[in-house]
């Protein structure tokens, strides 16, 4: 297998992180999810879903989720996927050369020499590509690596917040050295650079005998091209409406809300036959799990959520209409 494209971890014998252990992403990125780890939690055992055999992030991103589910005993195994070659990078090196990519952060040199150098050219080689990716998060407005997005404390660095100022070495070796614990206990089911419909296509050619749970989260329906370097367009978010409408196995899928998005899912629905009535208001009986069962919002921090669901139970505490 090319190391540049796949990569999947030995079953080392498992060695499970307590229930209340805590992994925090290495990465700070934009829309990150780990304010939804509390509703996944409570996701999965209302389904009666715990633990689950594997859980796959198709656009992984920081991958928060699965860390914490991973962490916390709730999922055996975890698929992280994204489509960019920076993002994969970083996840094959933190899962399966945690040491290099330890021993990388800790010689950076956090300037804002560095950040040019590495804006400019990220490298060639996994291991280049996974430093860049964990500086330029770092020490990058919000965690942006690409576009307009500035270093923190800007091109002048006369703000009271300098270009280091969130490149917490320990902590990150820290972190780091945890999932690289998780890949080496065998936990890390495979990292993959890779579109999210084949990474569908790959999972249920490959562990349709596992008990699983989808989380997509794609790019934002909104300004999704300023915050990644792979974002979606409008025929990009209909093609994943009609993959998740077909695809059997539970999923669940975050946006930021939008009534377009709804309309979408609803339309793609009764496309494929699969919801005569569109969408099922929350707390209805459940359908058949190929049907949209719910759709709901979940507030947070101001913004809200919309959550996609095929599952047959959503918490009630995070049901805020439909
Ligand atoms: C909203 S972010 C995911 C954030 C993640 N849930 C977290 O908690 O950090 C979306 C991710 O999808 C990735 N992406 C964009 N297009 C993709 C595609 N076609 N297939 C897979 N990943 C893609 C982007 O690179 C980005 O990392």
């Amino acid at each position: 297998m090319h190391p540049d494209n796949n990569q999947q971890a030995s079953g080392a014998p498992r060695r499970h992180f307590s229930a209340n252990a805590e992994l925090r992403s290495p990465l700070r990125y934009p829309g990150g999810k780990r304010q939804l780890v509390p509703f996944f939690v409570d996701l999965l055992k209302l389904n009666d879903q715990s633990p689950l055999d594997l859980f796959i992030e198709p656009f992984a991103g920081g991958g928060a989720v699965s860390l914490h589910l991973l962490a916390a005993g709730l999922v055996e195994r975890a698929v992280l996927a994204d489509l960019d070659p920076l993002v994969y990078a970083f996840w094959h090196q933190a899962c399966f050369k945690t040491e290099q990519l330890v021993a990388d952060i800790a010689a950076a040199d956090v300037t804002l020499k560095e950040w040019h150098r590495l804006r400019a050219n990220p490298g060639k080689t996994i291991r280049e590509k996974a430093y860049a990716c964990l500086f330029l998060n770092r020490t990058s407005y919000s965690g942006i690596l690409q576009g307009r997005a500035g270093p923190i404390g800007g091109q002048k660095q006369q703000s009271k917040y300098k270009i280091d100022c969130r490149f917490y070495k320990d902590e990150i070796i820290h972190r780091l050295r945890q999932i690289g614990q998780l890949a080496a206990e065998g936990r890390i089911a495979a990292v993959r650079r890779t579109d999210v419909h084949t990474t569908v296509r790959w999972i249920e050619e490959n562990h349709s005998q596992s008990r699983r749970l989808y989380y997509f989260d794609p790019p934002f329906w909104e300004k999704g091209e300023r915050l990644y370097r792979k974002a979606f367009g409008r025929p990009q978010h209909e093609r994943l409406a009609k993959l998740l409408i077909n695809l059997e196995a539970p999923w669940v899928l975050s946006y930021d809300y939008h009534d377009e998005i709804i309309e979408l899912y609803r339309t793609s629905a009764s496309a494929e036959g699969q919801a005569s009535s569109g969408l099922v208001p929350a707390g209805a009986p459940r359908l058949h799990t190929t049907d949209l069962v719910y759709c709901n919002r979940h507030e947070r921090r101001g913004a809200t959520e919309l959550i996609i669901t095929n599952l047959s139970n959503v918490p009630h505490d995070y049901i805020n209409g439909t």
